[in-house]
């Protein structure tokens, strides 16, 4: 698969408008040869419009997308080289799994002996050389799955794009074609642009992840910074569970901030650009950031237990601050860690990235 290899995409500017509806904002990405990167985000956020204006099926209303330096906005669909993947498969019914496969070759008029190797490769390539000839309704959803990757690949596209590829997977087939997709992405080292709303889909699967919100690029950045350190409160919101302790700020340091919880303790933070002493702030740490122990050394908070689930190896924890604040934490199993009644709460170091303003207006996390 060497033709398909290696093709830097890059969005410029990227804007389309629907009438009053902004569903691309001046989307820039430069995604690297062989990258896979998911464009994550809430229902509605624009995720399937960047995939049509990059393979052609939508003419963005200003901006440009370029293959290797070179615009390709002027050219039609067939034109681009770029395979899709739809959410629906979209596999002809009335052809078995190899003409299906040899559809694209063959509209492309390549030579019958080419079409027949190719067919033989793709096959090989998502295991499925025995089923060649069945049709599409005598397959299982993942085995459809894998010839629609098949046929979209046959034609050596030189940018894959993936459109929710997985929702109609049950969870363990959906594991099992994540990391067989990951498997083949990586072998044929071809640049992929997964579309997903599934959080965890993207953190376990990309190079980097482009959060999406309302036509708007958050963040692009890999999985660990996305999830460690999110930019902005709707990226933190959106990725993983986040819980979110309310505080003023008390002092600034070249490094960060001093907060002030609204229990009267003071932690330490990282970065609190823009924010002023004074400023009310939500800071946020992650569940596995935390830990309950029965003794209040070092600054801990006070916490009531409100529910403990054991779940495997770890109990998941929620905890109410003194001023009713919840929060998720997770911990491996610990006999001395009380299962009821008054806990002390500790901050782990180096757990906090930064803290958001803290704004009346409570929409700056639901995207939508
Ligand atoms: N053909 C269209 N005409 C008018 N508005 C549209 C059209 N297609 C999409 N939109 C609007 O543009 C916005 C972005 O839609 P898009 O399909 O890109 O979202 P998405 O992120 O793929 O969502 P989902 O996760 O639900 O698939 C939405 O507000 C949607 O209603
Ligand atoms: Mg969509």
């Amino acid at each position: 698969m060497s033709q398909s290899a290696g093709h830097a995409l890059t969005l410029r500017s990227i804007s389309h408008a629907f009438g009053a509806v902004v569903a691309a904002n001046g989307i820039d990405l430069d995604i690297r040869p062989g990258e896979l990167v998911s464009l994550l985000g809430p229902s509605g956020c624009g995720k399937t419009t960047l995939l049509k204006i990059i393979a052609g099926f939508l003419r963005q209303t200003s901006g440009d997308v370029l293959v290797d330096g070179a615009s390709i906005s002027h050219l039609p669909t067939h034109q681009r080289r770029i395979g899709i993947v739809f959410q629906n498969y979209a596999l002809f019914p009335h052809m078995s799994v190899a003409q299906n496969i040899a559809y694209g070759p063959v509209a492309a008029g390549w030579p019958k002996a080419e079409v027949a190797a190719v067919v033989t490769e793709m096959l090989d390539v998502v295991q499925m050389a025995a089923f060649r000839d069945r049709l599409p309704r005598e397959l299982s959803g993942g085995q459809q799955q894998r010839v629609a990757l098949a046929r979209c690949l046959a034609i050596r596209p030189r940018i894959l794009l993936l459109d929710e590829p997985f929702s109609a997977l049950d969870k363990n087939l959906r594991l099992d074609m994540q990391i067989e997709i990951k498997r083949l992405q990586r072998q044929s080292g071809i640049t992929t642009v997964m579309v997903t709303h599934d959080q965890e889909e993207a953190l376990g699967m990309s190079d980097r992840i482009a959060v999406l919100s309302r036509g708007n690029l958050e963040q692009f950045a890999s999985p660990s910074d996305i999830y460690d350190r999110p930019d902005s409160l709707f990226v933190n919101t959106f990725v993983g569970t986040a819980n979110l302790l309310k505080g003023e700020i008390a002092g600034l340091s070249p490094s960060g901030a001093v907060v002030r919880l609204a229990d009267g303790s003071l932690i330490e933070t990282g970065r609190a650009t823009q924010l002023v002493p004074g400023a009310r702030v939500l800071v946020p740490v992650r569940p596995e950031g935390l830990r309950v122990s029965a003794d209040g050394a070092d600054g801990a908070l006070a916490a009531d237990v409100t529910a403990v689930m054991p779940i495997g190896p770890s109990f998941i924890y929620e905890v109410a601050l003194a001023d009713g604040t919840p929060v998720k934490v997770v911990q491996e199993r610990d006999e001395t860690a009380p299962l009821s009644g008054p806990v002390f709460l500790h901050i782990k170091p180096n757990r906090i990235s930064g803290v958001f303003a803290d704004l009346p207006d409570d929409t700056q996390i639901k995207g939508n």
